[in-house]
């Protein structure tokens, strides 16, 4: 049994969250922007994905390798502003097949927002969603950034992985 994280990201968080897992538990890691890995060569896979404007970044390459997902995809992580809420269930929900979405653990991870690293186009439609934002938390927040990208908060699905590994061990 071969398990492997495969991530989506932007702006860097994913990313390191990806590789912090990986450290945790050995397993291998791959952006979906390099098409070095097959995922049939992996019994099982742990997705890791930001969120923008709503959507898992993630979810073109999840509909396009749908049939290679299904079955293998135990763990899905998003990175995101949004805390855990229904809110965000609902964005997930939106952007990934139920059908593949019913078979995973969902973590909510939080992000870091850095607008020195965006585009002026991107700082201003966030100025804009700032002013309209009634969650005066969140327009602040859409407004000067924020970092809130946190090791620990990986141990949930490092400890989910663990399991999945005794298991291989046992086999
Ligand atoms: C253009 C843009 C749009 C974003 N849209 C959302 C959003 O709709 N909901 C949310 O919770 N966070 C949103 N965020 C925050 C990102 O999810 C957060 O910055 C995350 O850490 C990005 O991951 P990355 O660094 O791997 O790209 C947005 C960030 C940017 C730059």
């Amino acid at each position: 049994m071969k398990g492997a994280i495969f991530f989506s990201g932007k702006y860097g968080s994913t990313e390191q969250y990806a590789k912090w897992i990986s450290e945790a538990t050995g397993l291998s890691v791959f952006d979906i922007k390099d098409d070095h890995a097959n995922l049939s060569d992996y019994d099982y896979l742990i997705l890791g994905s930001s969120i923008i404007y709503f959507k898992l970044t993630m979810r073109k390459w999840a509909q396009a390798n749908l049939s290679k997902l299904k079955g293998r995809s135990k763990i899905l992580f998003s990175v995101s502003g949004a805390g855990p809420s229904e809110k965000l269930e609902g964005w997930v929900a939106k952007s990934f097949p139920t059908e593949l979405l019913s078979q995973m653990e969902h973590v909510a991870l939080a992000g870091r927002l850095d607008h020195t690293k965006v585009s002026w186009l991107v700082r201003l439609m966030l100025w804009i969603g700032s002013l309209i934002n009634p969650d005066p938390k969140a327009s602040k927040e859409e407004r000067y950034g924020f970092d809130h990208v946190d090791r620990k908060s990986i141990e949930p699905i490092v400890k989910m992985i663990k399991q999945y590994q005794k298991h291989e061990v046992l086999a």
